[in-house]
C-alpha cells in the first residue's frame, strides 16, 4: 500500500514537473494567437497562413519540420510542406484537417506511413508523395481519400516485392490515371526501373517466393501447417474444426478469434512451447484422440480463458510439472484413455487437481505398472505415502491456492517496486 502510494505521489510530482518545463518553454511565444504566422515550434522554423481565393494555406516548406503538428487550424485548405524532415505520417495524423484538398509532403525523408496516417481527408484530392525513402505502402493508406486524383510517388525507392502487390494494382485501375505515373522499383534488381504502373502484379509475387526470405504465414523453422484445411464456424461461437484432418502438429496460423478449437482425431505427437500462445481467446480445446505423448510445461502459455480441455485418447503417461500452470480458468479436463504410468512423476498432476478442486477431472486411471494397473491415480498416490510414511519423500509438490496468489501478488509487487526505483532516482534528478 506505502508503495503504491509513493509511486502515484512520484508520478504526480513528474507530471507536474513536465507540465511546468512545457509551459516556461512555450512562454515567449504567445501561442493561442494565429494570424499570419503560426507559433513557433522547436525545432521546426516559423510557417505562414494566409488566404487566397478564400482558401486557407498553410505554407511551411523548408522549415525544418518533423512531424506533423496538431495546433495548425483546422479550416485549412491547402497544407504545404514541402522540403522539411518528416520521417513518419503516424494514424490520424491529418484527421482534424477535414477540409484538405492538398497535401504536399515532397522531399522530406518519409519511410512509414501508418495505415491510417490519411484518415478523415475525405476532401483531398491532391496529395504529393515524391523524392521520399518509401519502400512500401499497402493500397489500404489510401482508402481514406475517396476524392484522391493526383498521387505523386516517383522518386522513392520502391521495393516491388508481393507486400507491393495491392498498390501496384491500384496504380493499374483505369480510373486512377494520375496516380503514381512516374514510380520506379528500385529492388530487386530483376526489377529495377521497372514502372509500376505496367509491371504485372503477380510478377512480383512469384518474384518474391523463389527468394528463401520467410513469408508471411511460413516460417521456416517449422514446415508451415495451415489451417486453411480446417472449417470456420462462426455461430453459436467460433470455431476451429480441425478433426480427422491427419495433422501432425497445431496449425501455426490460427486466428486469434477462435474460441473454441478442435484438433481431435488427428496424428499430433507433442506440444511444444508457447504452441497455443496467438489464441488466447480460446475457450475450449479438444486435442482428443491424438498421439500426444509429451507436452512441453509452456505449452498452454497464454491461455488464460481456457475452461475445457480434451485430452483423452492420447499416449500420455505422466505431465512434467508446470504444464497447467496457466489455465487460471481451467473448469473441465478429460484425460481418460492415456497410458498414465503410476509413478512418482504423476504427483505433479494429482496435487495440482486436488489444490483446484473446481476442476472436474475424469479418467485418470493408473495402466503402467502392471501392479497398479486399474488403480485411480488418487489410490496410487495415498498407498505411496502409506509405504512411506518417511517424511523426506514428502518433497512438496503442486501450488496450492493461497501460495499460487502469494506469488502473484509477489510478482506485482516487485514491479511495482522496480518502478518506483526508477521514478525515485528521476526525482532526485529534477528536485
Ligand atoms: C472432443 O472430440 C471428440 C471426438 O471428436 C468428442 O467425442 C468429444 O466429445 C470432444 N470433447 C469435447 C470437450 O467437446
Ligand atoms: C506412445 O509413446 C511411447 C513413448 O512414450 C512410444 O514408445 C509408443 O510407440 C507410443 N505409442 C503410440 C501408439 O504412438
Amino acid at each position: 500500500m506505502q508503495i503504491i502510494t509513493l509511486i502515484v505521489l512520484l508520478l504526480f510530482c513528474k507530471v507536474s514537473e513536465f507540465r511546468k518545463v512545457r509551459r516556461n518553454n512555450d512562454k515567449p511565444h504567445s501561442s493561442k494567437k494565429i494570424s499570419s504566422t503560426v507559433k513557433r515550434y522547436a525545432p521546426g522554423l516559423p510557417c505562414d497562413t494566409y488566404t487566397y481565393h478564400n482558401e486557407k494555406y498553410l505554407d511551411c516548406q523548408e522549415k525544418k519540420q518533423t512531424s506533423v503538428l496538431q495546433d495548425w487550424p483546422e479550416d485549412l485548405i491547402h497544407i504545404l510542406l514541402a522540403r522539411n524532415q518528416i520521417r513518419i505520417l503516424k494514424n490520424n495524423a491529418f484527421s482534424k484537417f477535414q477540409n484538405l484538398k492538398t497535401l504536399d509532403l515532397q522531399q522530406n525523408e518519409l519511410r512509414k506511413i501508418e495505415k491510417q496516417a490519411f484518415f478523415g481527408l475525405k476532401k483531398l484530392s491532391t496529395l504529393l508523395l515524391q523524392h521520399n525513402r518509401i519502400k512500401t505502402l499497402s493500397e489500404e493508406v489510401f482508402i481514406h481519400m475517396p476524392r484522391l486524383t493526383y498521387l505523386r510517388l516517383y522518386e522513392n525507392p520502391w521495393d516491388c516485392n508481393c507486400e507491393l502487390e495491392s498498390l501496384v494494382t491500384l496504380l493499374q485501375i483505369p480510373r486512377n490515371r494520375n496516380f503514381g505515373n512516374y514510380a520506379k522499383c528500385e529492388s530487386p534488381v530483376e526489377l529495377k526501373n521497372q514502372k509500376l504502373k505496367e509491371i504485372t502484379p503477380q510478377v512480383i509475387c512469384q518474384e518474391e517466393d523463389d527468394k528463401p526470405k520467410p513469408l508471411e504465414g511460413t516460417k521456416p523453422s517449422r514446415p508451415s501447417v495451415d489451417s486453411t484445411l480446417c472449417y470456420t464456424y462462426l455461430y453459436p461461437i467460433t470455431t476451429l474444426d480441425c478433426r480427422r484432418k491427419e495433422l501432425q502438429q497445431v496449425p501455426d496460423d490460427i486466428s486469434s478469434d477462435v474460441i473454441k478449437l478442435d484438433l481431435s482425431n488427428n496424428k499430433i505427437k507433442r506440444l511444444k512451447s508457447k504452441e497455443f500462445k496467438d489464441v488466447s481467446n480460446l475457450e475450449i480445446l479438444n486435442l482428443s484422440n491424438n498421439r500426444i505423448e509429451s507436452i512441453d510445461p509452456a505449452a498452454f502459455s497464454g491461455l488464460m480463458n481456457l475452461q475445457e480441455l480434451d485430452l483423452s485418447e492420447n499416449n500420455l503417461s505422466n505431465f512434467q510439472y508446470g504444464v497447467l500452470e496457466d489455465l487460471y480458468f481451467l473448469k473441465k479436463l478429460w484425460l481418460r484413455d492415456n497410458p498414465w504410468r503410476c509413478d512418482y512423476n504423476i504427483h505433479y498432476l494429482f496435487y495440482w487437481l486436488r489444490h483446484h478442486y473446481n476442476v472436474n477431472y475424469n479418467g485418470l486411471e493408473c495402466k503402467a505398472p502392471e501392479e497398479y494397473k486399474g488403480w485411480f491415480v488418487g489410490k496410487y498416490v495415498r498407498s505411496y505415502y502409506e509405504e512411506c510414511p518417511n517424511e523426506r519423500y514428502q518433497v512438496h509438490i503442486g501450488v496450492d491456492d493461497d501460495e499460487w496468489e502469494q506469488t502473484e501478488g509477489a510478482k506485482t509487487n516487485s514491479k511495482q517496486t522496480d518502478s518506483s526505483a526508477k521514478r525515485g532516482v528521476l526525482l532526485t534528478v529534477l528536485s
